[in-house]
């Protein structure tokens, strides 16, 4: 029997990934055969319309990068979640009420070496009624010094909430905390002890099981933060770092995410790990961006074909059971993996892919070579950069598409995490 998994794009600034991800199921033309279905999939965008709560929902599957901040969206993915059991990445519930606060919290607690980090009431606020009585009572004149002394400088100030870099300072003394503090207005801030010096940075990209680790550049233009490095991690590192992809990920149900982490002395400090939107954007993303784009294609088609279930709920104390017991950090890491393999059925994808997707690789190989594929670069340029460098970067961006395809020679078959 012939079937057709319908999969919803929800969008909003993107513009290049999308491109690619259409053009390439077009090409696959998948025709995938599970039991007795021949499974094919239709691909649309999802538009933004005034909505019945009741009104049936004609996805079975929707990828989702508005859910952070556009709430009609949410709200319709929400009802559609719930009264017709559509499959979403990431869970909007999850993702509204998990702040980078949640995501530090919850991993001190599973033993993960989260630096050192206190929360403040905000210097400002916005008016509000209650307002007066509340901090009258209740709130304490404090000496900011206090963290300062007890976790040593230097000291981050950065929003509880996170991303983007916005409102994030260093700060290497006591007056300068309290500048930064002073002109933090009516964000709520964390002050956190700087992993400071520190040998290495790490973007972890994780999609479903797959990983990517990315050495990054925070010093380096927006272009050039994602480097091009690919073998700087020995292989115990990579795997340490897959293990708390995976954790993470898997504790918060967030299905694509990235986790910062620096390493001091030998030891991986995760320090940034709520950002589950992360940057798909092939000018940040350029080298790395055709492993991305083919990761969004796996997960999604593996979801959509084995009509995986979406889990609307979390599920914490397993990991606090083996947070509870007596193993030491890497065991323990071991067995939250284990359980994170689990929910993302890591040996079922792998399987999956290596029977339905095979031929991916090598689609994905010929098709970044194309005009199609430079359209879509040079259409994402255009979008961030002034006239004059439209050129310039789509060049630039292009050229380290091709270094990949390079680099990963005629589409050889590539392992599905790294390739
Ligand atoms: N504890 C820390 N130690 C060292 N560097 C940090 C620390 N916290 C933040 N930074 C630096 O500041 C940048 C932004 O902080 P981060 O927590 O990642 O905020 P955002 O959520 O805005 O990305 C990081 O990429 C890193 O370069
Ligand atoms: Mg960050």
């Amino acid at each position: 029997m012939d079937v057709v998994r319908k999969i919803g794009l929800s969008l909003g600034a993107d513009i290049c990934w999308p491109a690619c991800y259409e053009a390439l199921m077009r090409e696959l033309d998948l025709k995938i055969k599970m039991g007795d279905e021949t499974i094919s999939f239709d691909v649309e965008r999802v538009t933004i319309e005034p909505f019945d709560l009741q009104q049936p929902v004609k996805y079975d599957l929707v990828i989702d990068r508005l859910t952070h901040w556009y709430h009609t969206s949410r709200e319709w993915i929400k009802k559609a979640i719930l009264l017709d059991d559509l499959y979403v990445f990431n869970n909007p519930w999850s993702l509204q009420s998990m702040e980078k606060h949640t995501s530090y919290c919850a991993m001190m607690r599973l033993g993960m070496p989260i630096p050192d980090t206190w929360l403040l009431p905000p210097k400002s606020y916005d008016p509000s009624p209650d307002l007066s009585p509340t901090l009258t009572r209740y709130a304490r004149l404090f000496d900011l010094g206090r963290p300062g002394d007890a976790m040593g400088y230097p000291l981050f100030l950065k929003p509880y909430d996170g991303g983007g870099w916005r409102s994030v300072v260093k700060t290497n003394s006591e007056a300068e905390l309290r500048l930064a503090y002073e002109e933090s207005g009516t964000e709520v801030m964390h002050v956190q002890a700087a992993v400071h010096p520190h040998d290495c940075f790490v973007r972890c990209i994780g999609f479903g099981p797959q990983v990517r680790m990315v050495r990054y550049d925070p010093g380096q233009p927006l272009h050039d933060r994602y480097t091009l490095d690919t073998t700087f991690l020995p292989p115990d590192q990579a795997d340490h770092l897959r293990k708390i992809t995976w954790t993470i990920n898997a504790f918060f149900g967030w299905e694509f995410n990235s986790c910062e982490s620096l390493r001091q002395d030998g030891v991986w400090y995760p320090i940034d790990f709520a950002n589950p939107c992360p940057d798909s954007q092939v000018t940040s993303l350029h080298y790395h961006f055709p492993w991305l784009v083919k990761a969004y294609i796996r997960w999604s088609v593996f979801c959509a074909a084995t009509r995986r279930q979406m889990k609307k709920n979390l599920d914490w104390e397993p990991y606090f059971e083996i947070a509870a017991s007596d193993r030491n950090y890497e065991e323990k890491l071991e067995a939250y993996a284990k359980l994170a393999g689990d929910y993302f059925e890591a040996d079922r994808f792998e399987e999956f892919c290596h029977q339905h997707l095979g031929h991916l690789d090598e689609v994905a190989w010929e098709f970044f070579s194309s005009m199609e594929a430079k359209r879509a670069v040079r259409a994402k340029t255009a979008a961030m950069f002034p006239t004059h460098e439209i050129d310039l970067f789509t060049e630039l961006f292009w050229g380290r598409i091709q270094d990949w395809r390079n680099d990963t020679a005629s589409g050889a078959k590539q392992s599905v995490s790294q390739g």
